[in-house]
């Protein structure tokens, strides 16, 4: 019995050194965790005119608050984050929320093609901004709406662009975007 308790503790110490170290070194290999608020998430879907008949996918969804806001207004959405921690605590979240129309992938957004989404939701660092724009340029549809938080994407003209509250948002359209 002492030996069992011995491995649990032995187990939850290793745990929290694992998410301590993830914590420190994550931001240093991507886009830090720095979750869009909800006046930036509205102010992002009301860019893109966010609707019913739209499917939704967030580059790096943190928390999954964005995605999660989407599934109530669109057809469906989908949250891709390669943080495990992260990913966990949004399904937690979308299970409590009980929304059939939301999912999350736990793994890197290079790797999924986002040919099928109607709305691509973007908060990263411009250093991914340049060649995520190749990506898009090679996957999504003429007419799919791209809207970044804070940073624009490079050599892309925006269809618009909002200041609000000191902040900047962008909104793109494939085959308008250049
Ligand atoms: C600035 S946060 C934005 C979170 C969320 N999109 C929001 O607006 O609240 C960027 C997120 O992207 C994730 N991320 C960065 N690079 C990624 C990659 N290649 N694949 C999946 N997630 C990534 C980070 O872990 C982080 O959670």
């Amino acid at each position: 019995m002492d030996i069992f308790i011995i491995i649990v503790q032995v187990s939850c110490l290793l745990l929290l050194a694992l998410i301590f170290v993830y914590w420190l070194i994550a931001p240093i290999i991507s886009a830090p965790f720095h979750p869009s608020s909800t006046k930036d998430v509205l102010e992002m879907f009301d860019l893109a005119r966010l609707s019913r008949k739209d499917r939704f996918i967030d580059l790096g969804s943190g928390d999954g608050r964005a995605a999660l806001a989407a599934s109530r207004v669109c057809e469906y959405a989908e949250g891709i984050e390669h943080n495990p921690f992260l990913t966990i605590f949004a399904r937690f979240m979308a299970l409590i929320s009980a929304n059939g129309k939301l999912k999350f992938r736990n793994t890197s957004f290079w790797r999924v093609n986002v040919a099928k989404f109607d709305v691509v939701f973007v908060y990263l660092l411009p250093g991914q901004m340049k060649q995520l724009a190749g990506k898009l340029e090679e996957e999504a549809a003429p007419g799919t709406r791209v809207v970044t938080n804070s940073f624009s994407i490079p050599g892309w003209k925006a269809v618009e662009a909002r200041n609000s509250g000191g902040k900047r948002y962008f909104l793109y359209e494939l085959g308008k975007h250049k």
